[in-house]
């Protein structure tokens, strides 16, 4: 593992965007595991900016992570809304390669398999996570058990309340999602992490030092092969015993 900080989160998504234009150059279709949520926001801006100037991402598979259930594609706070505002709005893309998870699916048992047949097909080279207060990646709660493979979660009381800011009224915020699970990213070949803010010191810190437990998720990334972590310093600032790069 690997953990890089910097002195701002657009610092961060500048690293951010290098790796996809390093995964880029080594793959003729490359896969991105994308993700939602305030910290992928500055990434998501680097991103179109690169694109803007040359980054050629045409041939490139975007599979997010979760979505809610309940939440259309049209609503402006689902994960498809929160995508389409950030990226594909201005990043045309081919919708044949952009993928999210049907909240909406008639049979969400269904629509998990589906998920991970797409999964299996094209096997994520380069995944992104935010990290939740409470350690969650994606929508993979803390728990007794965790769950490989692409599934339903009812949301933890912190996840809801954290994303209300994203809703007019707090009440709207839907109490299950779909998530890839906890296998679907392990198996990711290279896993980026990022979190900013003081906010996250304490979950950061637990997750990438601490024991490995499913009651905190993000933990399990100490697991996998190739992870780097992007923070900013106010993110970084109780990580103790961890060698870390600046910048
Ligand atoms: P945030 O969410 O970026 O809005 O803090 C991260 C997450 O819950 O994974």
């Amino acid at each position: 593992m690997r953990i890089r900080v910097f002195d701002t989160p657009d610092a961060a998504a500048a690293y951010a965007v290098a790796l996809v234009e390093q995964t880029a150059a080594v793959y003729a279709e490359p896969v991105l595991g994308l993700a939602t949520g305030g910290t992928m926001i500055p990434f998501y801006k680097a991103l179109v900016q690169a694109v803007r100037q040359g980054l050629d991402l045409s041939r490139a598979w975007a599979i997010n992570l979760d979505e809610y259930v309940g939440l259309g594609a049209e609503h402006p706070q689902s994960c498809a809304g929160f995508m389409r505002e950030h990226l594909y709005r201005h990043v045309p893309w081919d919708g044949a390669r952009a993928h999210i998870p049907d909240g909406c699916a008639p049979d969400l048992a269904a629509e998990c398999r589906r998920y991970d047949r797409l999964l299996a097909t094209h096997p994520v080279h380069l995944q992104f996570l935010g990290i939740g207060l409470n350690g969650h990646i994606g929508f993979n709660e803390p728990g007794d058990e965790l769950v490989a493979e692409t599934h339903l979660v009812e949301l933890s009381e912190t996840t809801i309340r954290s994303n209300a800011r994203f809703f007019r009224d707090p009440g709207e915020v839907p109490r299950r999602a779909i998530t890839m699970g906890v296998g679907g990213i392990l198996r990711a070949e290279r896993v980026v992490l990022l979190a900013f803010g003081e906010q996250k010191a304490e979950v950061v810190a637990r997750a990438l030092t601490g024991p490995i437990t499913t009651r905190l998720p993000a933990s399990l990334l100490q697991l996998h092969r190739d992870v780097t972590v992007l923070l900013d310093t106010a993110a970084a600032q109780k990580i103790r015993g961890k060698t870390v790069e600046n910048g």
